[in-house]
């Protein structure tokens, strides 16, 4: 990962010699006490250079002194904290506003992290320094170009260090963390990858490398999926060069033998196309390599088993990934066909383009027969129709169980990867009857995102479940201040939220 800040923690200096200097100060301009002594031989300095920029302290508003008089930095960059008390997401958000605003040419930086007031946790330097790691991300891997001219490259090469009192609490909470940060960064390059380089058994074999941090995975090929029914999934991949994969993915953290060992885990479910064409009912040219991020689901689920093994989450996690590609080609499956899914209820092929939901059927029926999961959250980038919907802000929630929404929303709140309950119902369900099979694979024009999410319930049999339809949120993301690549590794730390709270042993 040549894309990590280096960084570590120390008590604030005395001084700073060279590099960048970066402080904190409230709405009223006050800096802590540490930053007071650094910042001594500049008397004045902040409040001219404020004044003269306008700036007032407001949360995560910057003001950059070059060449600070009476300072040997040779920048100081000043952090605005705002009046209000700060939420772990303000930790992460001031995190990636500090690392957006790093020059490329930085090498050394010190950031003395404190508030006015008092310190900030150690949790809330962890989230600081996620927040850094995140926003220095960059997906360069197939740029040739020389990298260290590139001004994408720069400050991600940083040594970063991490001023505050308790530096030894400050690195233990954040060796804590920052496995979730290196499992979002997993599931971005997975999402980022080229859909030539990552086909099902390529992406199969990346989450394979979890055994090193000790998931058990299985992945199951064409025959053995067969043998177990698979045939909507199946139906999906016929026409690609490239064979599916099941993987299964196992994290097994509870503690000891006995009670908790019985407990039934937690699964997670990811729609994995590596690339989605549309197959026979073919999608249009405009914006189809996008269809390389249509597996973003599958990403989020291998990058939350790594968080959660490199963390050694006190947990038993169950990760499915349902990985094809969906093409044209004279095996291709047709509109017309009806398969026979993994539950012995048949489908009926209405339109190949609606092929998720063909994976996730058996993928789900698969993870409720064989593990009598407590929960299962399926994650997929199912339908334009959410996209419409709630844009990149919000991704559609679908569930058949309030508890499992209820803590669903809350970690979408603390994280700031929000979530918007979508409706089910029987009047929708009754929208995908086929005339000639159990049911059909479209609903038609209305509803789209909701009769896909029907159709899911169809394969869950009871379990508590819910869906999340990644497709505005899990690829194409905006730009935020913890994110600036194409495919964002969205989830990952809502759902590794969501097993902190619900899941996981005390
Ligand atoms: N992968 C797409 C959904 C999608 C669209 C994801 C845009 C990300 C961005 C999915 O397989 C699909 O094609 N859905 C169809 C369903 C329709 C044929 C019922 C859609 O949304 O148009
Ligand atoms: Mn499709
Ligand atoms: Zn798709």
């Amino acid at each position: 990962m040549s894309h990590m800040p280096k960084i570590t923690f120390a008590k604030p200096p005395a001084a700073v010699e060279d590099g960048i200097l970066v402080v904190f100060v409230d709405d009223r301009l006050e800096a802590g006490p540490a930053a007071r002594a650094v910042l001594e031989p500049a008397a004045g300095l902040i409040a001219r250079a404020a004044a003269a920029a306008r700036f007032k302290g407001k949360l995560a508003a910057t003001l950059d002194v070059l060449a600070p008089a009476g300072l040997a930095a040779e920048r100081l960059i000043v952090v605005g904290l705002g009046a209000a008390e700060l939420k772990p997401a303000d930790l992460l958000k001031l995190g990636g506003k500090v690392m957006a605003r790093l020059p490329a040419a930085a090498k050394e930086v010190t950031v003395v992290l404190e508030r006015p007031g008092g310190e900030f946790t150690p949790a809330d330097i962890a989230e600081f320094a996620l927040g850094l790691t995140l926003r220095a991300y960059a997906f360069d891997r197939y740029k040739t170009k020389k990298k260290d001219e590139d001004e994408e490259e720069g400050p991600s090469r940083a040594r970063v260090t991490l001023a505050c009192a308790d530096d030894g609490a400050a690195k233990k909470a954040w060796r804590a963390r920052e496995p979730v940060a290196n499992g979002v960064i997993l599931a971005r390059d997975l999402v980022n990858e080229p859909p030539n380089v990552l086909h099902p058994p390529e992406f199969a074999h990346r989450a394979e490398a979890l055994t090193k941090l000790g998931v058990e995975v299985e992945v199951l090929d064409p025959k053995a999926m067969r043998k177990l029914g698979m045939n909507a999934l199946l139906g999906v991949a016929q026409g690609s060069q490239h064979e599916a994969r099941l993987v299964v993915m196992r994290w097994k953290g509870t503690q000891g033998e006995g009670k908790q060992n019985e407990s039934k885990p937690v699964a997670f479910v990811g729609k994995g196309v590596t690339f989605d064409s549309g197959g026979i009912s073919i999608k249009p040219a405009a914006s189809m390599e996008e269809m390389k991020g249509d597996m973003a689901g599958a990403a989020c689920v291998v990058g939350l088993m790594h968080a959660l093994a490199a963390r050694k989450a006190k947990v038993d996690a169950v990760g499915v990934i349902g990985l094809v590609e969906n093409m044209p080609d004279a095996e291709a499956q047709r509109p017309g066909d009806i398969v026979k899914s993994m539950s012995g209820q048949t489908i009926e092929i209405i339109n190949t383009d609606a092929e998720g939901r063909l994976v996730l059927a058996d993928a789900l029926w698969y993870v409720k027969d064989r593990f009598k999961p407590a929960a299962i959250i399926d994650l997929a980038t199912l339908t334009g129709a959410i996209l419409v919907a709630l844009g990149h802000e919000h991704a559609g929630l679908f569930a058949n169980d309030d508890t499992l929404a209820d803590r669903l929303l809350a970690a979408g709140l603390a994280t700031g990867e929000r979530l918007w309950r979508m409706p089910l119902g029987s009047d929708y369900d009754k929208l995908i009857d086929s005339k000639f099979a159990d049911m059909k694979n479209t609903g038609g024009r209305n509803a789209g995102s909701i009769t896909a999410a029907q159709f899911l319930q169809r394969f869950v049999d009871g379990t508590p479940w819910a869906h999340l339809d990644i497709a505005g949120t899990g690829m194409g993301a905006p730009a935020s201040d913890i994110n600036k690549s194409w495919g964002p590794g969205w989830g990952v730390r809502l759902l590794d939220r969501l097993i902190a709270d619900v899941y996981e042993e005390k």
